[in-house]
């Protein structure tokens, strides 16, 4: 069988390509850095970009099953290319908020990338993850490794947050077995974790203490608006909020579809200790 992956550079891509190269089938990886991508042994690496669709085709050449890096702008040109070059199985790493309303952004992102891969008649399966782990990275390292703190509003909002490896390993097993096909999986941790406890799992992971200072909903805003636009920062203020009511979904579909137990953040949080470590 012959593999396209794109995105495999990613967080997410990276432990899919790892996966699929032990596999033994022919893998083909698109990238706009072929130079600088450094992919396993033995997966071709070609240049190409998803927001240009026209450099897409070459790579489709030959291929049975892709796996499909989420960018709504193209997903109908790439689709209707795919299905022309004959590809039958298309899995796209979606999100769970496509389970959630209309008005939230991500989920018309997602939709759309859902809807053309739907419409082109391609095969698909849907991987539909919920908050990864490393989020934790972008939103908390630098105030943790500099100050030993987390300052957020809605410090009881909780989401099962989920390993990159884990929703690799289910995208892996569409691409590689059969019966995925037409498929749609929430892909969660095991349980859901507050905020508070997610810094409890740093600071155990890491041996430091790091506090959790609890900010108001205005306090949350402003230091929110200063790294995203006001929208984003209400929207993602709503979600928080949402989720202390109704902590994040919970799904067996990483035991289901791999046959091994979800990852827990604790795990998550010792294997990326090194990133939290103190600046000084
Ligand atoms: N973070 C979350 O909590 C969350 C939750 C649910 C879903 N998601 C989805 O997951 C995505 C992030 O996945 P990730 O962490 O694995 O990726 P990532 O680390 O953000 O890396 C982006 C990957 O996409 C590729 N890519 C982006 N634009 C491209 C383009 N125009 N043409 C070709 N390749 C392109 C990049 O390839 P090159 O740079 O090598 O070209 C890279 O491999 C989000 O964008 C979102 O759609 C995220």
């Amino acid at each position: 069988m012959n593999i396209l992956l794109t995105g495999a550079t990613g967080k997410v891509g990276r432990h899919v390509a790892e996966r699929v190269a032990a596999s033994g089938h022919r893998v083909r990886a698109l990238t706009r850095s072929p130079e600088t991508a450094g992919l396993p042994a033995g997966v071709e690496v070609v240049r190409g970009d998803l927001e240009r669709p026209e450099t897409v085709r070459a790579a489709l050449e030959g291929i049975d099953r892709m796996y499909l890096f989420p960018v709504p702008e193209t997903a109908r040109e790439v689709a209707e290319l795919a299905r022309e070059a004959g590809v039958r199985q298309i899995v796209v790493l979606s999100s769970s908020s496509v389970l959630e309303d209309e008005s939230n952004p991500s989920h018309r992102h997602h939709r759309a990338v859902e809807r053309a891969v739907e419409d082109s008649g391609v095969g698909r399966t849907f991987v539909r993850p919920d908050e990864f782990a490393g989020n934790t990275l972008w939103k908390w390292g630098e105030s943790i490794r500099e100050r030993g703190v987390v300052s957020a509003p809605y410090g009881q909002a909780a989401r099962a947050v989920v390993h990159e490896a884990d929703i690799a390993a289910v995208v892996a097993a569409a691409l590689l077995e059969d019966g995925h096909e037409g498929e749609s999986y929430l892909v969660t941790g095991p349980r859901a974790l507050t905020q508070v406890e997610q810094v409890a799992a740093l600071s155990r992971a890491t041996g430091r203490e790091i506090r959790f200072e609890e900010l108001d909903r205005e306090a949350g805003r402003t230091a929110m608006s200063a790294t995203m636009p006001p929208e984003v920062a209400e929207m993602l203020l709503d979600y928080l909020a949402e989720s202390v009511l109704t902590p994040g979904p919970v799904s067996d579909a990483v035991r289901r579809v791999t046959g091994r137990p979800a990852r827990t953040f604790e795990s998550w949080a010792v294997e990326h200790a090194a990133r939290f470590a103190s600046a000084a």
